[in-house]
C-alpha cells in the first residue's frame, strides 16, 4: 500500500486504499472534502451527498483516524501547492478507526504554538510535516552512512551505555548501582575509550551511530543526549581519516540534497582560523575577515589601545546604513563577549567616528592605507587581550554576516580546522587542560614539548566545520604507552588518578596497540544543517528543553523512597 503523496496524475482511474488523519474537513455546497494526511503528505477526498458514507463523513473532525477506499480522479480546481494537487479520491468506502479530542494547536508548518506546548504534545508536533520530514531526513543520513561505511569494510559495533566515566570534559550523567551499593556507572560522553580498545582488539575499522550523554550548559546546537556517527581506523594518518570523512559528508549532501561538495575540502590551521575569523568554526559563507592593526598603535596616545592587541573588521560601503543607535546595540553585543567597548570609524572624505579626534595623523593615514578604506566604509575596532579581542570580533563578524544578509540560500561552506593546540589554559583551574581529550596524539615534532613547552605543543586533531557549525571532530590517538604517560603527566594527573581513571586503558596499550585514529560527527548538527533549522530540537524526535527536561513525560522526576532505599541513596535537603 502506498502513501498519500505517492500518487499523481498518472494514477487516474486507480482504485486505492488510504489510511491517515483528517487534516481538514470542508462542506462546500453539500459535497464534503476531507484533506487526508499521512506521513507523506495530503490527499483530497470527496464524499458526495449520494454516498452511503455521507452521514458518517458529516461527523468527522480534525485528527480523526480514518481508512478509505476509492478511485483517483482528476481535480476540477488544481492546487499547485501540494504534490497531489491535480488529483483527488472519490470515496467508495469510509471507515472511522478512531476519534480525537480537540487538539491544543493546529498541525500546520506555520504554527504559532509555543515550543513548550509543542514539546508537551510532541506526538502531535511530529505530525507536522516539518518535524516528520526532519525525521525522514535523519533516517536517510543514517542509511547513507551505514551503507557507506559497510562498503569500505567498517563494521558497526555497539559499545556499553553503563560505563566508567570517560574524560571528555563535560559533567557525567551518573547511574547508581543497586548491586554494588555506593558505586556509580557513568553514561558515555562518547564511545572514545571503547573504540580505541576495539582497535587494540584488532577490529581495524569500526563505526557506530550511537547516543552520547553530557551534562553541560545547553545551547541551540546542544542537547544533553545526542547522537554521534562515530568511527575509528587502525594504521591511518590524519589525511586518511579526513578523506574517509569528507567523502561520507559529500555523499550525504549529494544523495540527499543533490548538492555537489567539491573535494578535497580546504584545511585551515587553528591559529589562522582564530586570527582571521575569531573562531575555530568559521562560517565561510561570507568574508568580513578580522585584521590585526596592533602595529599601527604601537606609539599611540589612546589609553585603551596602548600595549595591547588592536583588531578591526571593515564593512565595505555600508557606513551610511549604520545609525548611532545600531552601533550602540553592537557595542552592547560585543560587551557580552567581555570586550570593554567597540570603536567605530566611518570613512567619508576623512575618518569620522568615536575616536577620530583622538587619532594622530599618522594613525589615520596608516589605517586608511592598511585597511584600504574607501568612501562609505565602516570600521569596527576592539582592543584588549587576544582571546577577548578575537572572540568578540568573531561573534560580531557572524552577527554582521546575518544582519547584512551576506549569506546566500543553499550555500554550504565546508572546511577542516587542523593543527589544534594540544592544551588550553584554564583560568578556573589555573592549569593547562587537554583541548580535545588526553588520548589525542601530539605532532611528532612536539612530543618533547609536552612537559617543557605546552603552549607551543600542537596535536594531530581535526574538526570538520560546516556553515559555522562544528559538525565533527577527531584525532590520531596516542598508541605508545610512554607518550600516553607523558600526556597524563602534562595534564598533572597523579599516578593514583591515572590508575583509578584509566588503569585498564593504560594496561591495554601495553599489548600491541596499532597506530589508530578516528572522528565523530554530530548527527543532530548535521541534520540541522541539512534541514536548515537553527534549533537542534527540530531534528530530534523527543528532545529535551534548555533545562534538560522532557516536557511530555516530565523526566527527570522523583522516584519512590523504596527505590532510593534499595540503592542506598538519601536526598539531602
Ligand atoms: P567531540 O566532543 O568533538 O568529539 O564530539 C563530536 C561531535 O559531536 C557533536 N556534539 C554535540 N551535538 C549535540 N549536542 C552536544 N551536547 C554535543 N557535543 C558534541 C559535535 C561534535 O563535533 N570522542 C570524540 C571524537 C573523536 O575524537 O573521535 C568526541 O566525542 O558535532
Amino acid at each position: 500500500m502506498k502513501f498519500c503523496a505517492e500518487y499523481n496524475i498518472s494514477n487516474i482511474g486507480e482504485e486505492v486504499t488510504l489510511n491517515g488523519w483528517v487534516a481538514k474537513v470542508r462542506n462546500l455546497g453539500g459535497v464534503i472534502f476531507i484533506d487526508l494526511r499521512d506521513r507523506s503528505g495530503i490527499m483530497q477526498l470527496v464524499i458526495r451527498p449520494t454516498s452511503p458514507f455521507y452521514d458518517l463523513a458529516s461527523t468527522i473532525h480534525n485528527e480523526y483516524v480514518i481508512s478509505i477506499k476509492g478511485k483517483i480522479v482528476q481535480r476540477e480546481s488544481v492546487n499547485k501547492n501540494i504534490p497531489t494537487g491535480e488529483i483527488e479520491v472519490e470515496v467508495s468506502n469510509l471507515l472511522l478507526l478512531n476519534k480525537s479530542l480537540e487538539i491544543p494547536f493546529a498541525i500546520t508548518d506555520d504554527t504559532t504554538a509555543l515550543e513548550d506546548t509543542r514539546l508537551k504534545y510532541r506526538y502531535l508536533d511530529i505530525r507536522r510535516s516539518k518535524i516528520t520530514n526532519n525525521l525522514v531526513l535523519r533516517h536517510k543520513i543514517m542509511m547513507v552512512t551505514r551503507n557507506y561505511f559497510d562498503s569500505l569494510g567498517f563494521i558497526e559495533v555497539e559499545t556499553p551505555m553503563l560505563c566508567k566515566s570517560t574524560p571528555e570534559g563535560a559533567r557525567d550523567y551518573l547511574v547508581p548501582s543497586r548491586v554494588s551499593r555506593g558505586k556509580f556507572y557513568a553514561l558515555p560522553q562518547s564511545p572514545q575509550i571503547f573504540k580505541q580498545l576495539l582497535m587494540v582488539g584488532g577490529i581495524m575499522r569500526y563505526f557506530q551511530i550511537t547516543k552520547c550523554f553530557r551534562d553541560e550548559d545547553l545551547r541551540a546546537d546542544r542537547q544533553p543526549e545526542f547522537t554521534q556517527i562515530d568511527m575509528e581506523m587502525s594504521f591511518v594518518t590524519e589525511d586518511e581519516v579526513m578523506d574517509v570523512t569528507e567523502k561520507l559528508i559529500a555523499k550525504i549532501f549529494k544523495e540527499i540534497k543533490g548538492v555537489d561538495i567539491k573535494l578535497p575540502l580546504i584545511k585551515m590551521k587553528w591559529d589562522d582560523a582564530i586570527n582571521t575569523y575569531g573562531s575555530d568554526k568559521p562560517d565561510l559563507r561570507f568574508d568580513l575577515p578580522i585584521k590585526d592593526i596592533t602595529n599601527i598603535f604601537i606609539n599611540t596616545n589612546i589609553e585603551f589601545m596602548k600595549n595591547t592587541m588592536v583588531n578591526a573588521i571593515v564593512v565595505n560601503d555600508k557606513a551610511s546604513e549604520f545609525s548611532r543607535k545600531e552601533i550602540d546595540k553592537l557595542t552592547e553585543f560585543v560587551k557580552t563577549y567581555k570586550a570593554s567597548g567597540l570603536v567605530f570609524l566611518k570613512m567619508d572624505r576623512e575618518l569620522t567616528g568615536s575616536i577620530a579626534k583622538l587619532l594622530s595623523e599618522d594613525e589615520k593615514e596608516n589605517l586608511i592605507k592598511e585597511l584600504d578604506l574607501k568612501e562609505n566604509d565602516l570600521v569596527f575596532i576592539v582592543s584588549g587581550k587576544k582571546n577577548i579581542v578575537k572572540s568578540s570580533l568573531g561573534a560580531l563578524r557572524v552577527k554582521l554576516g546575518h544582519d547584512l544578509n551576506l549569506i546566500k540560500d543553499n550555500d554550504y561552506k565546508l572546511l577542516w580546522i587542523v593543527d589544534f593546540p594540544s592544551f588550553e589554559w584554564s583560568e578556573e583551574e589555573k592549569r593547562f587542560m587537554a583541548m580535545h581529550h588526553p588520548f589525542t596524539a601530539p605532532k611528532d615534532e612536539d612530543i618533547d614539548k609536552l612537559i617543557t613547552d605546552k603552549k607551543h605543543c600542537y596535536s594531530k586533531a581535526y574538526d570538520i566545520v560546516i556553515n559555522g557549525y562544528e559538525a565533527g571532530g577527531g584525532s590520531i590517538r596516542i598508541h605508545d604507552e610512554l607518550v600516553q604517560e607523558k600526556m597524563f603527566q602534562a595534564l598533572e594527573l597523579t599516578d593514583e588518578q591515572i590508575r583509578n581513571k584509566f588503569g585498564f586503558f593504560v594496561d591495554a596499550l601495553k599489548y600491541g596497540t596499532p597506530p589508530h585514529g578516528g572522528l565523530a560527527i554530530g548527527l543532530d548538527r548535521l541534520t540541522m544543517i541539512l534541514s536548515k533549522t537553527d534549533n537542534i530540537r527540530d531534528v530530534i524526535a523527543f528532545p529535551k528543553t534548555a533545562s534538560a527536561s522532557d516536557l511530555m513525560s516530565e523526566a527527570p522526576n522523583t522516584v519512590d523512597d523504596a527505590q532510593l532505599k534499595e540503592l542506598g541513596i538519601k536526598i539531602s535537603e
